[in-house]
């Protein structure tokens, strides 16, 4: 696969640069507190200003289903943007993505000038992938770059419509450099990884990721399971797992998916011992049991010492790891010492190793381990696509042909 890139653009001095990113960033009290989405834009940003371009940036932030939300809108996002690039971003909290005012800020943009539009998912066009959407949007600029590779994964107008309408008009597009860095990163999951290839998957519902399961188990030589949706798998071969998350209709799934890493030799770790408590509180008396032996009244809210022991043994070997999600309820320190302690052995490992998902990330940021990992996805639901194979949209509009 090759993505076109920024050289691919020719002379961008004096155009206008459509820039989609993803600062789907965290907000506390009205500022941005997890601004590493914002960081990872910069250099794109910077090297398009530095061609001559003037930039029209855009992304979404959370969910707000085609309306405008107040608590959605990127005021806090384009002042961290300003203070990051040292220079001011305008922004308007418009009463819906477009309007006269913007389309006309955008239309005189002088060279080095960037113009932050609202959450984009404030207009139902963006999540439908609305073609006269898009063309609003298309009238912004001379030229497109996607850089946010954590929304590639979506069918929507700004990701999928606007840069084939741009490619229909012979207009140029492109991958930013933070798409283009994610995208050779996790292909050396997809393509001839070095072996054993482990990935370790945790978080809390199994059923959101029965696809990732299917694809890794045809790729990898061992899954490590933990987080709650390890006990729909305890559960499904008989497992006592008392008042711990469980998804009985997915019992037949995991089954399947058991019976298919058998057959191809896969080893399916689950944890053998947790840590339980009657609720999810930092008050609540724990104890350590058996994974398939948990009293009633008890849920099991972090893979215990055992395992995660056992867990580090699998990873020493590996030369390749894949992980998602935590392996407990995390942000509760008596909780946390699982996603820890496998966060720890996957820094100390030579592996190649890659990161992807909010929780993980933000578990190896407050243990400061960062520099253990090979690559730190920025995506969530976009880098476990990537990696089970599917083709993204995003990506697939700005493959070269
Ligand atoms: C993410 O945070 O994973 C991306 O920004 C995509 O967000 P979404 O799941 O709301 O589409």
């Amino acid at each position: 696969m090759r993505l076109r890139r920024l050289e691919d653009l020719g002379d961008i001095s004096g155009k206008r640069v459509f820039v989609r990113v993803d600062y789907n960033v965290p907000l506390a009290e009205g500022s941005v507190a997890d601004d590493s989405r914002i960081r990872a834009s910069l250099t794109t940003l910077q090297e398009l200003v530095r061609g001559g371009a003037s930039l029209v940036v855009a992304s979404h932030l959370g969910r707000p289903k085609g309306q405008v939300k107040e608590e959605a809108r990127l005021a806090p996002v384009a002042r961290r943007l300003g203070e990051l690039l040292g220079g001011a971003v305008g922004y308007e909290p418009t009463d819906g993505v477009l309007d006269a005012s913007v389309e006309r800020r955008c239309a005189e943009l002088r060279p080095g000038e960037i113009v932050l539009l609202e959450n984009l998912r404030f207009d139902p066009g963006e999540e439908a992938n609305d073609p006269t959407f898009a063309a609003r949007l298309a009238a912004l600029a001379d030229v497109y770059v996607d850089d946010a590779f954590g929304a590639v994964h979506r069918a929507h107008a700004s990701v999928a419509a606007l840069p084939a309408l741009f490619l229909e008009r012979g207009r140029p597009v492109a991958a930013g450099r933070l798409l283009e860095r994610e995208v050779a990163a996790l292909s050396r999951l997809l393509e001839e990884p070095e072996r054993p290839y482990v990935a370790v998957l945790g978080g809390a519902k199994v059923s959101d990721k029965l696809s990732t399961i299917g694809a890794l188990v045809e790729r990898v030589d061992a899954l490590l399971i933990g987080g709650a949706m390890a006990f729909t798998f305890i559960a499904a071969e008989g497992g006592e797992v008392g008042d711990s998350l469980v998804e009985p209709d997915r019992f037949d799934d995991v089954r399947s998916a058991r019976r298919r890493a058998e057959e191809r030799g896969v080893l399916i770790q689950l944890p053998e011992d947790v840590v339980a408590a009657p609720e999810r509180s930092l008050e609540a008396p724990r104890e350590t049991v058996p994974a398939n032996a948990i009293p009633r009244g008890r849920m099991g809210l972090d893979i215990g010492p055992r395992t995660v022991e056992e867990f580090a043994r699998t990873l020493s070997d590996a030369k390749t790891i894949l992980w998602n999600g935590p392996m407990g309820v995390f942000e509760l320190e008596p909780f946390s010492a699982g996603t820890r302690g496998v966060a720890t052995a996957i820094a100390g490992s030579t592996a190649y190793s890659v990161v992807g998902g909010g929780d993980s990330l933000s578990a190896i940021r407050r243990l400061g381990l960062e520099q253990g990992f090979g690559h730190l996805s920025t995506g969530g639901g976009a880098s476990l696509e990537f990696i089970e194979g599917r083709k993204l949209p995003g990506i697939a509009v700005l493959e070269v042909t």
